[in-house]
């Protein structure tokens, strides 16, 4: 800072727009910032309404639009108009939840600003057709600065088939602090049948919690599962009963399939499954089998 001559007003405004800077960005960004700056100052004295000339005329979009925001600064002219917030002709694909990926990096309270800025890009993009997924990787590769861009990129890689809109509806209903934790990650369990990554990375910017918490919340309890469930649960008994009646030949065949070709299927073994008289007993999705019934049901499903 010591090539620019600051009036008070000048660097405590200059601070207020570090500080609506995302944490990470802050002090790499800042030596360039100032460079501009002193650029626009031209060797004068700098003022606060410099500091806002400079942010409305000099910087890009949409950092501009949500920096103004930050600053109080309401835009001027054609810019003053409402961005749409809304996709034009719609989504392809996995396009929405991608979009919604990449506003989790931004801080929450820039988040609606660049929400309209980055959908008036996408639309732009979409040319008139929906916003595929190609359109949003293009936007955070030109546009998201790293270490943002890395976090968006690694996670769009690691995204599955989850659409995690319901995470946010489920986190709006349970407000309040940590004590909420437990609580919210028994409904996504419920919602999709174990907790994926991406709803637990939006709870933790959600609840301001470490991410690694929740993993630990995740994993200290039997009834959270961080995969996803397989599309058939067997459960074999283990026990002597069953064991005695063929138990053991069932177990046997059900791993020698998935062995050989991966089958869709998750073994969960029991020591009793409480109905000994069905020997050998299997629950397949929740059904109990026994007997001949259980040997034609695991054919039919390891067909
Ligand atoms: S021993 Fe298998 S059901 Fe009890």
């Amino acid at each position: 800072m010591s090539d620019i001559k600051w009036l008070p007003d000048g660097q405590k405004m200059f601070e207020k727009l570090m500080a609506a800077v995302p944490e990470p960005m802050r002090e790499p960004i800042r030596p360039k910032l100032l460079q501009m700056l002193a650029g626009k100052a031209a060797g004068q004295p700098v003022s606060g309404d410099l500091v806002k000339k400079f942010v409305d005329e000099d910087l890009p979009e949409p950092q501009r639009s949500a920096l103004m925001a930050a600053l109080g600064m309401k835009p001027a002219g054609a810019a003053a108009q409402p961005a749409p917030a809304a996709a034009a002709a719609g989504w392809e694909g996995k396009a929405e939840m991608m979009f919604e990926r990449m506003l989790q990096e931004v801080p929450e309270m820039m988040r609606e600003v660049f929400r309209g800025k980055l959908m008036q890009i996408a639309n732009q993009k979409a040319a008139g057709g929906p916003i595929k997924e190609d359109h949003v990787v293009a936007i955070v590769k030109e546009i998201v600065p790293d270490p943002f861009k890395t976090n968006i990129l690694k996670a769009y890689a690691t995204m599955g088939d989850v659409d995690i809109s319901k995470v946010e509806e489920i986190i709006t209903q349970h407000p309040g602090g940590e004590e909420t934790l437990i609580t919210i990650l028994h409904a996504i369990q419920s919602q999709y049948g174990y907790l994926p990554r991406e709803a637990l990375i939006l709870l933790s910017q959600k609840k301001n919690v470490f991410l690694s918490k929740l993993y630990r919340l995740a994993t200290s309890y039997k009834a959270f599962s961080l995969e996803k469930p397989k599309k058939n649960i067997i459960t074999l008994c283990t026990g002597t009963g069953c064991q005695v009646c063929g138990g053991g030949a069932l177990l046997k065949q059900v791993e020698a399939k998935i062995a050989s070709n991966g089958a869709d299927i998750t073994i969960e073994k029991v020591r009793c499954l409480g109905c000994c008289d069905m020997a050998p007993a299997v629950m397949i999705n929740g059904q109990l089998y026994g007997g001949d019934e259980a040997q034609a049901k695991l054919s039919e499903i390891l067909r």
